[in-house]
């Protein structure tokens, strides 16, 4: 296979060679294009990029009043028949990709035809169960093509999806299966992690213990037939409005209770069309793959919707992707021909452990662009990624975005640049992200603060939180929508993002709530209170570190115990301290930011309006002697 070069120094930074330039959807005059009338441009990228049963009411694509907001409301879609239908004009192209983790078991392709079968079966499926327009169905699976197909079933029939990482808790499923009122679950027995079998169904069944749910299970032995059958039941796509609810996603805020994240069917598809379009050149018939979970919106956008709207492939693997050898992920992209590879840092900090040993084997030619999301990416990490996977031909596109947004909202598209280690780049075209302080006004360039989106809102951003309005409002800052993130933007335009601004956590790219995991730890008997916060780390960027105050001693094991029974194995705390006391403030607020600064080594910053000053001494003192030698 013939290779180009995407990408070419430019200083100390990067930019698109003309090649790229040439070959890329969107080009340097877009900006300014959708900065002209940023509504008429997504109007525009609406008609073009999605099939509509009926057009929305003229001059009415973007309403707001308020917080509350709608983009091409009354106009008529369905987001499965685009994603699978549409495509039936060519019916052997591939849609999925499935890799086993068992290296004896074969990869199974499913074509599109295939996949519109088992579309339409898992649609037969879910109404003989009983699920109509408006119900939530729960969806915890692993990355297998069923997965897929009843996203797709649900969305067809107007069923609203609720895909439940399959690596939480019981508990965790139960929590977010009671919040959403699910009618149906659809789970698996088995799947393989490591090369040993994890079962799903023992945890779907502790979970729903004592619920009224119906259960759909889908054996690990028939991947692939479980859906793809002789018979076949042809369901009418149902007909959307297009702020009909098409999925729920929950999500970790500031509070212990997990957020139901919701996104209609109109704005999602046109900003997931044309963002996988733009962003990663993605052209029918060409093979992506992102390794994100599907339990994660990443997983949502980019490895199901994104590339089923654009006719791709989409490569969906089951297994760890250092699993046999840390060469798996190359031989994965090397086998399937991958032009795209959309990833997370903290996978790329595992793969560069091994430096340029396994991706030196390799030549990786059909690769032509390189992504990375979830969290920051930093310059080392991104110089490895750009020549050894990228080889020095592909540009790699730093894309910042949340389960909010539902789709990326800044970036370097590939054709435009420039791609700046360590920076996001602009926001995506026809949307604006400002600075502005903590009472909503806007800051000057280079100037650290909140980022914070500016309204016309992007049309895939939250619509609101299930069952929770009031927790919708906290979203919004004066006019502004707050996304949670300390940022700064340069004279250029380009934005780098901080990190968080609140106690959200993202441990190897994973979002969690320290607030969850103290929930969690203060429910233990003899815990009199608990403070999670969180502490860097080479491989995993940030990992959850525990304070615990106990009435009687207790065990490490314990506590990284009962996080990882409520919430998963991704919150346990790296490490637990048992503290007599926790810093607090005069009105009994805990001072996470002083532990966090004492865990960085740094200065706490003023303690003397704490009522306990005392305290900060004794954990400084804590967390500088050694650790106690291990019991024999
Ligand atoms: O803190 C930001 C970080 O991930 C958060 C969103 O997490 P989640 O909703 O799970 O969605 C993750 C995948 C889109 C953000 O508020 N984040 C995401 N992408 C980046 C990032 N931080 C820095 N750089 C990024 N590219």
């Amino acid at each position: 296979m013939k290779s180009y070069t995407y990408v070419e120094k430019s200083g100390k930074n990067f930019k698109p060679t003309a090649t790229a330039q040439e070959v890329s959807f969107a080009k340097k005059d877009i900006y300014a294009k959708a900065d002209k009338n940023r509504i008429a441009f997504w109007e525009d990228l609406a008609k073009e990029g999605i099939d509509w049963i009926e057009p929305w009411e003229n001059g009415k694509a973007y309403q707001q009043k308020g917080n509350s907001f709608a983009w091409f409301k009354g106009g008529k879609l369905n987001l499965c028949y685009n994603a699978v239908d549409r495509h039936l004009n060519k019916p052997e192209k591939s849609a999925i990709v499935f890799v086993p983790e068992l290296m004896h078991e074969k990869k199974i392709v499913i074509s599109y035809k295939e996949l519109f079968k088992m579309v339409n079966n898992a649609a037969a499926m879910l109404k003989y169960n009983g699920v109509k327009k408006g119900d939530v169905v729960s969806i915890y699976l692993p990355m297998i093509p069923e997965t897929l197909a009843f996203m797709l079933a649900c969305v067809r029939i107007g069923a609203i999806h609720g895909v439940v990482f399959s690596a939480f808790s019981p508990d965790a499923l139960r929590t977010r299966i009671k919040d959403a009122g699910a009618k149906v679950l659809i789970t698996s027995d088995i799947y393989y992690r490591r090369g040993k079998k994890e079962s799903l169904k023992k945890k779907a069944n502790k979970a729903t213990r004592g619920l009224r749910i119906k259960k759909i299970i889908i054996p690990r032995a028939k991947v692939g037939k479980f859906l793809n059958q002789d018979h076949f039941n042809y369901i009418q796509p149902e007909v959307m409005d297009a702020e009909d609810l098409a999925f729920i996603l929950y999500t970790s805020g500031t509070t212990g209770k997990p957020k139901g994240v919701m996104h209609t069917t109109g704005g999602y598809a046109v900003s997931t069309y044309w963002s996988a379009k733009y962003i990663f050149n993605m052209q029918e018939g060409e093979t992506i793959w992102c390794t994100a979970d599907i339990g994660w919106v990443t997983g949502h956008t980019y490895a199901c919707y994104g590339p089923l709207l654009n006719g791709a492939t989409t490569v969906l693997f089951e297994g760890m992707l250092d699993y046999p050898t840390p060469a798996r992920y190359l031989q994965i992209i090397n086998d399937n021909d991958v032009s795209i590879f959309y990833t997370a840092p903290t996978a790329l900090r595992l793969f560069a452990q091994h430096g340029n040993k396994y991706p030196n084997k390799y030549k990786l030619n059909s690769l032509k662009i390189l992504g990375s999301v979830g969290e920051p990416i930093d310059e080392k990490t991104w110089l490895w990624y750009y020549t050894n996977i990228g080889k020095k031909r592909c540009p790699v596109i730093d894309t910042y975005w949340q389960t909010e947004t539902g789709t990326i909202v800044i970036c370097s598209p590939p054709g435009i640049g420039p791609f700046i280690p360590s920076y996001a780049g602009k926001a995506f075209p026809g949307i604006d992200y400002e600075i502005a302080d903590e009472k909503g006004k806007k800051l000057p360039l280079e100037k650290k603060g909140l980022l914070v989106q500016v309204p016309p809102f992007s049309p895939s951003l939250i619509r609101g939180v299930w069952g929770d309005p009031k927790r919708y409002k906290t979203y919004f800052i004066g006019k502004y929508y707050l996304a949670g993130d300390n940022a700064f933007k340069d004279a250029q335009g380009n934005i780098r993002i901080l990190g968080r601004s609140d106690d959200v956590i993202k441990v190897a790219g994973h979002r969690l709530s320290t607030a969850e995991m103290e929930n969690a730890i203060e429910g233990l008997l003899g815990v009199v209170e608990a403070a999670v916060v969180s502490k860097s780390d080479a491989l995993r960027g940030k990992v959850p570190i525990a304070f615990v105050k106990s009435r009687w001693p207790m065990k490490e094991e314990k506590i990284v115990g009962i996080v990882n029974k409520k919430i998963g194995p991704i919150a346990k705390p790296a490490k637990v301290y048992f503290v007599k006391d926790l810093p607090k403030t005069r009105s009994g607020k805990i001072m996470r930011r002083v532990l966090k600064a004492l865990l960085a080594n740094e200065d706490p910053g003023n303690i003397m309006t704490l009522v306990n000053p005392e305290s900060v001494k004794d954990i400084g003192e804590m967390l500088k002697s050694p650790p106690s030698p291990p019991k024999k």
